[in-house]
């Protein structure tokens, strides 16, 4: 059947942009450098490498090439590989970008409210944030609750406007532009953070050897470095077998996972350079280690410690934030349009995308009004497992991130991992990457065949059980 409706990528270069944007998001810029500071720095950067290049590129390479295959959505593409399995393994990978959404747009909006306020800054000397701590803006804006509402509304505004474009003229022509920004705003910070005094520790942080963490918590440090891998790489959420439903024959899925997996990886360290420095010269030797706080409070501290350049340095971040956001948060979406845009064309009826991408965005702001009313857990709302005082009761953003991130992205790409590499075989996959003359060296073959057979199976289930721990843990 013809698959009218659908479209295609511009070009190859086109696709690359809106992948690395799918992939380069809030994960990079917050999570790489607040995880990395929270798991002994150096450590945790070379168990990453190894398990992205490992488990990272078989399952991504699956997805592209299941996607492409079936040239279909998410759930479909899974289906054509075999029945029930199919259905439990699309379901899965929609339910995670669903959920995500509902926190991933609060977070974003979240940055257009910190941009602003430099601006203010900047533009009126108004001191929205200079005459406060980091800390006391950041509960400002927390308990905030119709300020957060709106600016959630805005954000996935935004992200309305650009995907309602299409594929080639919505979300690859805003990632044509808005990925180079990104990488240039985000050296601009990396020259300032760098040569700050008492930078250098920061960066000795980063990359020079020190294996102590390992003996210390190796199992903690394997699944906040896989956990992140999998998130930051946008794996099992759908979103890179839909990307590569859109892919052409034409186009070699190895080199293609190769160049997103790189450049994700090289954002991320970059992302670290522009943080951990600064986060070390100006916060002191333990700002680095404050966790999920290092984005809102320790960067607005370091903001506010630069004086008078301070809110450019503010809105130039933020901006670049708010970028990364966007263009994952649009992935995110598109999972979702895309499925019900392919259902509505399999019961022969022709979708109408504008009005699908309206219906996505109403039921996606709904469920991100409750997150960014609670505030983190701010505002006294009624949160499910609160009582149990454990992790993944402390905020409706806990919660729903441990069914996402904690459950249902590890188990998916986990059964999808055996799936493949012991019942399909992992030759479907082969096939489909050899498509008009991309021959796999043997040696590249049999790379495959270990990591998505042995290697895959063994780091998700320790990722999936690292996971579980840290949301069941009650915090100190
Ligand atoms: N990879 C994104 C990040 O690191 O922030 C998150 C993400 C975006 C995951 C889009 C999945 C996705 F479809």
């Amino acid at each position: 059947m013809e698959h009218h409706h659908r479209g295609e990528w511009g070009s190859n270069l086109g696709f690359l942009m809106a992948a690395v944007g799918s992939a380069v998001g809030l994960g990079n810029i917050w999570g790489f450098p607040y995880r990395m500071g929270v798991n002994g720095g150096f450590a945790f950067l070379i168990v990453y490498l190894i398990l992205a290049a490992t488990v990272g590129l078989s399952i991504m390479l699956c997805e592209l090439a299941i996607g492409r295959r079936a040239s279909r959505s998410v759930l479909v593409s899974y289906q054509q590989l075999g029945g029930k399995m199919g259905t439990v393994l699309g379901f899965l990978a929609m339910l995670s970008p669903f959920l995500i959404l509902s926190f991933y747009t609060v977070l974003g909006a979240y940055c257009v409210e910190y941009m602003a306020l430099n601006m203010a800054d900047l533009a009126f000397s108004v001191s929205a944030l200079a005459g406060l701590s980091g800390g006391d803006s950041f509960n400002a804006v927390r308990v905030n609750q119709f300020g957060a509402v709106a600016f959630t509304f805005l954000f996935i505004f935004i992200c309305f406007l650009i995907i309602r474009g299409g594929i080639k003229d919505g979300i690859e022509k805003f990632n044509k532009i808005g990925m180079p920004a990104l990488f240039i705003m985000l050296l601009v910070v990396i020259v300032r953070a760098v040569t700050l005094p008492g930078a250098d520790e920061g960066l000795a942080f980063m990359f020079a050897p020190n294996f102590t963490p390992f003996k210390e918590n190796f199992l903690s440090v394997l699944s906040a470095a896989g956990g992140q891998m999998f998130f930051s790489l946008s794996l099992a959420m759908g979103i890179t077998v839909t990307y590569g439903s859109y892919l052409s024959k034409k186009e070699s899925l190895v080199k293609n996972s190769l160049i997103i997996i790189i450049s994700d990886t090289i954002v991320a360290i970059l992302a670290g350079m522009a943080v951990l420095p600064a986060a070390f010269a100006l916060g002191g030797k333990d700002a680095a280690k404050k966790g999920a706080a290092l984005l809102f409070i320790t960067l607005q501290d370091v903001f506010n410690a630069m004086g008078a350049a301070g809110p450019l340095f503010g809105v130039i971040f933020y901006l670049l934030v708010i970028l990364a956001a966007i263009t994952s948060s649009i992935a995110l979406l598109e999972v979702l349009v895309t499925f019900l845009s392919d259902r509505i064309a399999l019961k022969g009826k022709i979708p109408n995308r504008a009005k699908l991408v309206t219906i996505v965005c109403l039921v996606v702001f709904a469920e991100a009004a409750l997150v960014a009313a609670d505030g983190l857990g701010a505002n006294g709302l009624w949160i499910p497992f609160h009582e149990t005082g454990r992790n993944l009761g402390a905020s409706w953003l806990d919660f729903i991130d441990f069914i996402s991130e904690g459950v249902a992205m590890p188990l998916g790409a986990l059964i999808m991992s055996i799936w493949i590499g012991w019942f399909v075989g992992p030759k479907v996959i082969q096939d489909e990457v050899e498509q008009e003359g991309h021959k796999m060296s043997d040696g590249m073959r049999a790379f495959f065949n270990f990591c998505i057979k042995v290697i895959a199976p063994i780091g998700m289930a320790f990722i999936l059980y690292g996971q579980l721990c840290e949301f069941f843990t009650i915090p100190t």
